[in-house]
């Protein structure tokens, strides 16, 4: 009987883990799923940021430091998160761009660092999280992009590290059918947030200017968060399996209205 009424109590959870959570799309995500009523725990490196989140957002947020490239790290991430109650969600949203330079001469660093954290990070950190999850008939959701649908030129690492990532949450989900787990797939096109483009070119601030100028409205980090929120707040026997989001002026990468 206990046992029951513990499974009634788990469904009705709401609480999710959200990676990369002390910036951009991740920091929006916390923000915008405790606007929803739910709790979070904020998942980053940078104690100083998710610190001051939690600090803003009251009891309805608290974090733990969480390298997804590491396994201790992440394992006591983890660990630490379980002992805290079941969880309903875990986003995915730890990620990153490095270098644009073409395959011919691209950095073997580059690419190694973008497939331990956007493919390697988001599979450890699932694959710990899996069972909780389906204890709570919850979802994983995992932050790709469209780089990850069609690949351009000097994008190659990253591409292959988001293809990487989609494929990941798709064959997870046909390995999932019949068990009680959901699996989001979100692919944003371009969303000017502070650090993205600043990281991928190595702290160029000209260079990474130049992605955003003069589209007219590049997506936020919020218009992503609310597609997280939206996906998050369907019945769970409803599987958003893939939103591909890009702002009105982007038809493809290569594809971008800018005003001059
Ligand atoms: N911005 C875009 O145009 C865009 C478009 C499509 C998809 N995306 C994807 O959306 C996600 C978020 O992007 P964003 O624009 O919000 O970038 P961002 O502001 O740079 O956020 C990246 C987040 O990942 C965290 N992170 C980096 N390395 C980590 C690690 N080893 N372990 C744990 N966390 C780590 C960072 O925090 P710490 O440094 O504190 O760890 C940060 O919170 C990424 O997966 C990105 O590929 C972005």
């Amino acid at each position: 009987m206990a046992e029951t009424v513990n499974k009634e109590i788990n469904k009705t959870v709401r609480r999710a883990v959200v990676t990369g959570a002390s910036s951009g799309i991740g920091a929006a995500t916390v923000r915008a799923l405790v606007a929803d009523g739910w709790q979070v725990v904020a998942l980053a490196r940078r104690e100083e940021r998710l610190a001051a989140l939690a600090g803003e957002l009251g009891g309805a947020c608290t974090y733990h430091v969480c390298d997804v490239t590491d396994e201790a790290s992440t394992q006591a991430a983890v660990d630490a998160v379980l002992a805290g109650g079941p969880v309903k969600a875990l986003v995915n949203c730890a990620g990153a761009a490095i270098g644009k330079d073409p395959v011919a001469t691209a950095s073997l660093d580059d690419w190694r660092d973008m497939y331990e954290l956007n493919v390697l990070g988001t599979l450890r950190i699932t694959q710990k999280l899996l069972p909780a999850l389906k204890e709570t008939e919850g979802t994983v959701l995992v932050i790709s992009s469209t780089a990850g649908i069609e690949p351009y030129e000097g994008g190659a690492g990253y591409c292959a590290s988001k293809f990487a990532e989609r494929v990941m949450a798709r064959v997870l989900r046909l390995e999932q059918i019949g068990e009680p787990v959901r699996i989001v797939d979100i692919s944003p096109g371009m969303v000017a947030t502070d650090e993205f483009s600043l990281k991928r070119f190595h702290g160029d601030e000209a260079k990474a200017a130049a992605v955003y100028a003069g589209v007219p409205s590049p997506l936020k980090a919020e218009d992503i968060a609310e597609c997280v929120r939206w996906a998050l707040a369907q019945p769970d026997t409803v599987d958003i399996d893939s939103i591909v989001v890009r702002p009105r002026a982007e038809g493809s990468y290569t594809k971008v209205y800018r005003e001059r």
